[in-house]
């Protein structure tokens, strides 16, 4: 999903946020679309890592980070600084909202899920690693889509560094930051790799439903 980029003037947070307004809100009301139009405006500022702060670039070992960098005044959008050390990872989750995500420094792993109606998460294939330059996208979990025609299944996924040293990641989400993520799933409990199958339990309480995460 790279794009070359017009000019340095690309590589700001504010002209990102122009080409965010300038897509996301003129794009059609299905998450895909607005996912391809989403990803489009944030590919230029992939090409260089030098427009974002060197102190959200520093990772903390207690766990990833979560960076607020913009939310527009009704919440239509929001971009995200996260830092990852080595070994981090978030929990299983899936989303209330269309998201994009891309890697500016290191790589990322993503783990993707589907879940049948007893909560059982079955893994969906070989893990994906995505690499500075590259753009993964979600789209809003069943019932959770805001209005919008979600054209997936929630995208159940977990993600987490790829490198030996410091990844970090830009992601624009179709809600308020605080807001993003819908169903957290307990870790795996069996594995079995002939059929990628695991055994993980569906979360219910509510803290645990609406807690940030990526
Ligand atoms: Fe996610």
């Amino acid at each position: 999903m790279n794009a070359p980029c017009p000019s340095v003037t690309c590589l700001t947070l504010d002209d990102l946020v122009a080409r965010l307004r300038a897509s996301v809100r003129s794009s059609e009301r299905r998450s895909d679309k607005i996912c391809r139009d989403a990803a489009a405006s944030l590919a230029p500022s992939l090409q260089d890592p030098t427009w974002l702060p060197a102190a959200l670039m520093i990772a903390d070992p207690r766990g990833y980070r979560r960076e607020l960098l913009h939310e527009e005044d009704d919440g239509a959008f929001s971009i995200g600084c996260f830092v990852w050390a080595p070994g981090q990872a978030t929990p299983i989750h899936d989303h209330r909202c269309w998201g994009v995500a891309g890697v500016l420094v290191g790589a990322l792993r993503e783990e993707s899920f589907v879940s049948d109606l007893r909560g059982v998460l079955e893994k969906t294939g070989p893990d994906a690693i995505l690499r500075a330059g590259d753009i993964g996208a979600v789209e809003p979990a069943p019932g959770d889509a805001g209005g919008l025609a979600a054209t997936a299944l929630g995208d159940i996924h977990r993600v987490g560094a790829a490198t030996d040293g410091v990844s970090v990641s830009i992601h624009v989400y179709g809600t308020r930051f605080a807001e993003v993520c819908g169903t957290r799933y307990a870790a795996p409990v069996v594995a079995s790799p002939p059929g990628w199958r695991y055994g993980a339990r569906r979360m219910s309480a509510v803290a645990e439903r609406w807690r940030p995460y990526f």
